[in-house]
């Protein structure tokens, strides 16, 4: 069970990334002015905030399913100590916790924003700031490619 959550969770890190490229790329085209961010821009930024969410979700039950952490929850002491160990219950979650936060921010704001330019600047900040925070936070240690 923790093995396919695992592929999965490693499978859907490249959907993310993808989305995030695709919604910078489509932000950065409409920062001068003369682009509709509603036509455009919007949906690429909504669908890369759906996957972030949902990798989101993953996480949370991967964390409550994977044998790492639920040894380390036994025993929080040893797996402070331990680099390896710590990076997946303390800084690999709170990363993409502020990665997700940044994504979902992002989206909220542009849409409010004054016009379509600074749509745009808005959704290309906060989504470059989302895809610093998660590009920080993956394991790239780990296999590039998940195994089912
Ligand atoms: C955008 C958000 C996230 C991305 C892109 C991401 C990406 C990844 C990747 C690429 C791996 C390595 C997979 C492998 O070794 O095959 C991983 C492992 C892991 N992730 Fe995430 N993750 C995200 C969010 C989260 C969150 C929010 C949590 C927990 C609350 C979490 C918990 C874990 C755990 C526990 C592992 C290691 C499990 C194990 O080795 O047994 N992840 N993550």
């Amino acid at each position: 069970m923790s093995s396919i959550i695992l592929a999965l969770h490693s499978l859907v890190r490249w959907f993310v990334l993808l989305f995030a490229i695709v919604a910078l790329v489509r932000s950065l085209k409409g920062i001068n002015g003369g682009v509709d961010y509603a036509t455009g821009a919007k949906r690429a930024v909504s669908i890369f905030t759906m996957s972030v969410h949902l990798q989101f979700l993953l996480g949370l039950v991967l964390f409550g399913v994977s044998p790492l952490t639920r040894q380390a929850m036994g025993d929080m002491g040893a797996a402070m100590r331990d680099p390896g160990v710590r990076f997946f219950v303390v800084e690999h979650p709170v990363l993409m916790l502020l990665g997700v936060v940044a994504a979902t921010v992002a989206g909220v704001i542009a849409r409010r924003g004054a016009d379509d330019a600074v749509r745009h600047r808005r959704a290309a900040i906060g989504v470059a700031l989302a895809l610093g925070l998660i590009l920080a936070g993956i394991p790239w240690q780990r296999p590039v490619v998940p195994h089912f």
